[in-house]
C-alpha cells in the first residue's frame, strides 16, 4: 500500500531552490498496478524514490503499508527499504564483476546466505527464463536479460512494494513487453502493489492506476488521455 499526502520535496541548489514536488497526493491499495507518467524532469522519479524510502519529502506524509516513514529514523528506514522494497532501475544497476546468481544474492548479503537461498536465486532466474544463464556476468548478457536478472533480483526478497523506474528504457519493444509480462505475472500472483513510471503507454492497461504528472503536480483527468 503506498499513500501520499500533500507531499512536497524541496532540493536546495546553488541556483537557488527546486521544487521538484508541490503538494502530490496518490494511493495505490495492496495489489494495485499505478504508473506514473510525465514529461522529463516533472518529478517521476522523486515520486518512486520517496516510496522506496530512498529519499525523504520535505513536508507531508508518505506512508508505505501503513508505516508514516518520515517517523523512522535513518536506520530504521533502510531496514524498512530492505525488508518492504523491490526497485527496479532503468539502467539495471548489476555488479559487473558478478555472476547472475549473486547478483539475485547480493541483498540478502548482510544477512548471510545459505543453500536454500542459492536454491531459491536459481528457481527465480529460471522463472524469468535464465536458467541457463546462472553463472554470466552482466557484460556476458543482453540489455533484456539483465533487466530480467533485475527483475528477479527484486522479486526474491518478496517486497510487498514493487517500483520500477523506466525498466524498459534501454531495450527494445519485444524486450520491453516481455519484462512488463514479468512484472504483470509477479503482480497476478501476488498481492504487492507495483508503481511503475515509464514513457511508453502501450504497457497500460485498463485497470491499471494511473498518475499523471507535470511540473511537481498530479494533473486531473489523466486516464482520458490514457488511451488516445
Ligand atoms: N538531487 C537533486 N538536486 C537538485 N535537483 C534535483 C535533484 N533530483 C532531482 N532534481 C530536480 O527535480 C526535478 C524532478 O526530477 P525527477 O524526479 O528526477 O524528474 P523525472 O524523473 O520526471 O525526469 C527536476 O527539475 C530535477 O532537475
Ligand atoms: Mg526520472
Amino acid at each position: 500500500m503506498i499513500e501520499f499526502l500533500d507531499v512536497h520535496r524541496m532540493y536546495k541548489t546553488i541556483a537557488g531552490d527546486v521544487h521538484a514536488l508541490r503538494g502530490v497526493s496518490l494511493s495505490l491499495a495492496a495489489g494495485d498496478f499505478g504508473f506514473v507518467i510525465g514529461p522529463s524532469g516533472s518529478g517521476k522519479s522523486t515520486i518512486l524514490h520517496l516510496a522506496g524510502a530512498l529519499d525523504r519529502a520535505s513536508s507531508g506524509v508518505v506512508r508505505i503499508n501503513g508505516e508514516d516513514l518520515s517517523k523512522l529514523d535513518d536506520r530504521r528506514l533502510s531496514r524498512f527499504r530492505r525488508d518492504n522494497i523491490g526497485f527496479i532501475f532503468q539502467s539495471f544497476n548489476l555488479i559487473s564483476n558478478l555472476s547472475a546468481l549473486d547478483n539475485v544474492l547480493v541483498p540478502m548479503l548482510p544477512a548471510g546466505i545459505s543453500k536454500a537461498d542459492r536454491d531459491r536465486a536459481a528457481e527465480m532466474l529460471a522463472a524469468v527464463g535464465l536458467e541457463n544463464r546462472l553463472h554470466h556476468r552482466p557484460n556476458q548478457l543482453s540489455g533484456g536479460e539483465q533487466q530480467r536478472v533485475a527483475v528477479a533480483r527484486a522479486l526474491f526478497k518478496k517486497p510487498t512494494v514493487v517500483l520500477a523506474d523506466e525498466p524498459t528504457g534501454e531495450l527494445d519493444s519485444v524486450t520491453g513487453r516481455e519484462v512488463f509480462s514479468l512484472l504483470r505475472k509477479a503482480n497476478k500472483d501476488s498481492r504487492w502493489t507495483f508503481l511503475v513510471v515509464t514513457h511508453d503507454r502501450t504497457h497500460i492497461s485498463q485497470g491499471d492506476k494511473l498518475f499523471c504528472i507535470r511540473d511537481g503536480r498530479l494533473v486531473a483527468d489523466a486516464e482520458q488521455h490514457a488511451f488516445s
